[in-house]
């Protein structure tokens, strides 16, 4: 981790940005707190680079980070900002963290976020990215933040459709987040027993093999039919109109939408987001740059920014088999 003790900077910034994701608050609260017992100054950035640029800056001392661990959502804000996808706009960040006498930031957020970050350290303010997404779709870590609180509220909410399913023998699909990743899909799916998972990384388009098993299922006296159907495939409506009339089962579409996003974040949420938001303060107060911070093997690691956005992620065979397997 290096000698603290050497450290080059004095004030850093924090912002979040993309999604906002439960767990967001204990990575503030643990950036904020490392840094100043280690001596550095924090900044906080309101709606992520868009805030940046409008200069939406305040300092923050322990107190600012008081009463937010068990928060969802982020008391900084977040946004997307197309400006910052700009040469324009992030020398203009690079000129605002200048004037405001920022050092190093951490960006709190997903890949496209930490492609900013990775602008902004060639451009010489010091950038630590911490992972923080419900989608978990970052390839470099086990783990982002964000991801615990939302499977557990999706597998809740589904668990719930479930048993009017049963009492209505009805099929129904039910459409979770994740962009254009299938983590949720495959964690509920698992976790909830659905008797299909449909995942943008593995989906096959073959509807008929949806239609068969629903048909196959009810014959062997299933009375629930649950479909777990990812966001990046979509269009769960108009697939539940086409399995109805091709089945002659009742079939209903849920949307689950952004109440996965929200809520009062899990422990491990908490926990890790800590462990993270401490270890991205520590990086930059010990004078790097250009990393970013990911769990791996149940402890917190970092890699290159460049190194991390080139890395590729995907769902195994086996995890996709046996949520096939275990739904038969
Ligand atoms: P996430 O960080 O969750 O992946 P986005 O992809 O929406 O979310 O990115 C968040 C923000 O990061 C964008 O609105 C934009 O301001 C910034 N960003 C994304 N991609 C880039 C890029 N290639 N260069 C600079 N900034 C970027
Ligand atoms: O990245 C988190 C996420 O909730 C994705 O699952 C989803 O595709 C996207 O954000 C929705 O973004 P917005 O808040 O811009 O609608």
């Amino acid at each position: 981790m290096g000698d603290m003790s050497e450290a080059k900077i004095k004030t850093i910034g924090v912002l979040t940005s993309g999604g906002d994701a439960p767990g967001m608050n204990a990575a503030i609260r643990a950036v904020v707190r490392t840094a100043i017992q280690n001596g550095v100054a924090v900044k906080g950035i309101k709606q992520g680079y868009a805030g940046l640029l409008k200069e939406k800056i305040i300092d923050m001392n322990s107190s600012s980070v008081s009463d937010i661990i068990q928060r969802g959502g982020t008391v900084l804000g977040t946004a997307r900002c197309p400006e910052f996808r700009t040469a324009k706009g992030q020398k203009q960040g690079v000129e605002i963290c200048k004037k405001h006498g920022i050092d190093g930031l951490v960006v709190i957020g997903g890949d496209g976020s930490f492609a900013g970050a990775q602008k902004l350290a060639n451009l010489g303010v010091a950038t630590v990215g911490v992972p923080g997404t419900i989608d978990l779709d970052i390839a470099c870590t086990d783990y982002t933040i964000g991801f615990d609180t939302a499977v557990n509220t999706a597998m809740e909410a589904i668990d719930k459709v479930r048993d009017t399913s049963t009492s209505h023998e009805r099929c129904n699909i039910i459409e979770v987040m994740g962009h254009t990743a299938g983590y949720i899909a495959l964690w509920c799916g698992i976790a909830n027993g659905a008797e299909d998972i449909l995942l943008p990384e593995k989906y096959d388009y073959d509807e008929q093999a949806l239609i068969n098993n629903i048909i196959r299922n009810r014959k062997l006296g299933k009375r629930h039919h649950i479909i777990v159907n990812a966001e990046g495939i979509g269009h769960s409506a108009s697939m539940a109109r086409r399995i109805e009339s091709a089945t002659g089962i009742e079939t209903r579409a849920t949307i689950l939408g952004y109440m996965q996003r929200g809520g009062s974040p899990t422990c491990r949420d908490r926990y890790i987001a800590s462990l993270m938001g401490a270890y991205a303060a520590m990086l930059l107060c010990s004078g790097k740059s250009m990393r970013v911070v990911a769990f791996k093997n149940d402890q917190c690691v970092d890699y290159d920014i460049n190194e991390a956005l080139r890395m590729q992620k995907d769902i195994s065979a086996y995890e996709f088999e046996v949520g096939r397997l275990l739904s038969r």
